[in-house]
């Protein structure tokens, strides 16, 4: 990914830092937006304001919103994640999502290309009406297949990193590369892929039976609204889980079920949720998640790990 450089970066403008902005966007086809609130772009709906937000119309515009990126150094951070929280005073520079790129199509050998803002229901949707399967543990899944790629999102009955073919990446001078799978190292809920922005995706999926695949995802999409609070604006999991333990379970062993910190909340119904209840801000959610893991640790002796990733500016 190109890194945003927070505060450093903004430094070296002073008055030019807008006019280089300008420069970064210019004819870039797509939605450009300055100070854009976050919020807006987040499954969270926490997050302050990005300089600009950029919705690129195709991956030739993402080649040149990077190359115009960074010959002015500008920093540079892609949405697409769910597990994300973006702090109250947002994002410095340029803030990129892939919304407008939402192409799939099939390719011979039960392969599908999905662009990187293809939203994983839409994909999983495709993938059953051509009775492919492979995708079924990741329904109910909010994010961009982009996301789920840079962070290997699975459950226990999936990975990504099971139908991952290759990647196309923008590197961050603004070429196309493709990445096959095997250079890319993929961990728990983390990959190791070259640096730039996923623009495209290549799945090696199975044919299979379509009401067989149906079914599955039926079933696995009624388990996730029957024990998560998806009708919540939620980041997802905020830790990982512990090796042979559940980051939910613990979290409800020490009695935190419901604990509340401004309009930032421990899901009722699934521990490892915290759910905005109105209008949380990041801090709120923070000093949540600190009093989890303090509390969690000293009755279990668990150190938890956060899956949520955070950016911006505190
Ligand atoms: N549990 C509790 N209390 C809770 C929540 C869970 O006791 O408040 C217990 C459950 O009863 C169950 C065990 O913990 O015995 C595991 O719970 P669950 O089946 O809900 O799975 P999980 O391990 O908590 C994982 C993923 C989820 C994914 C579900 C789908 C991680 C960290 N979490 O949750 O992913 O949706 O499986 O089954 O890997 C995410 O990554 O954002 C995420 C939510």
């Amino acid at each position: 990914m190109v890194q945003q450089r927070d505060r450093h970066a903004t430094k070296k403008y002073r008055g030019s830092f807008q006019g280089a902005l300008q420069a970064a966007v210019a004819g870039v086809k797509g939605t450009v937006r300055f100070k854009a609130p976050l919020k807006e772009y987040t499954s969270f709906h926490i997050g302050g304001l990005a300089d600009v937000l950029v919705e690129p119309v195709d991956e030739e515009n993402v080649v040149r919103l990077v190359a115009q990126a960074q010959s002015r150094k500008l920093p540079m951070f892609v949405l697409g994640g769910t597990n994300l929280l973006i702090r109250d005073k947002g994002i410095r520079g340029l803030a990129v999502s892939l919304a407008q790129l939402r192409a799939v199509r099939e390719e011979p050998g039960s392969v599908l290309y999905a662009e990187g803002g293809v939203g994983m229901p839409t994909l999983i949707g495709y993938a059953v009406r051509r009775s492919l399967a492979g995708l079924e543990w990741a329904a109910g899944i909010p994010g961009t297949v982009a996301g789920c790629v840079v962070m290997n999102a699975g459950t226990r009955l999936g990975e990504m990193k099971n139908s991952v073919k290759a990647v196309r990446v923008v590197s961050p001078k603004g070429a196309l590369i493709d990445c096959p799978a095997r250079k890319i190292e993929f961990g728990y809920r983390r990959a190791k892929l070259p640096a730039g922005i996923i623009v495209g995706v290549w799945l090696q999926l199975k044919p299979g039976v379509r009401s067989d695949i149906e079914r599955i995802v039926k079933d696995y999409l009624h388990y996730r609204r029957d024990t998560q609070p998806l009708t919540l604006p939620s980041a997802g999991c905020v830790f990982k889980n512990p090796p042979n333990d559940s980051a939910g379970q613990l979290v409800e062993s020490a009695g935190l079920k419901g604990a509340r910190i401004g309009d930032a909340q421990v899901s009722e119904k699934h521990a490892n949720f915290i759910v905005n209840r109105g209008n949380a801000s990041a801090k709120d959610v923070l000093a949540l998640i600190k009093r989890v893991r303090t509390q969690v640790a000293r009755k279990t002796g668990v150190k938890l790990e956060l899956e949520l990733k955070v950016v911006g500016q505190a």
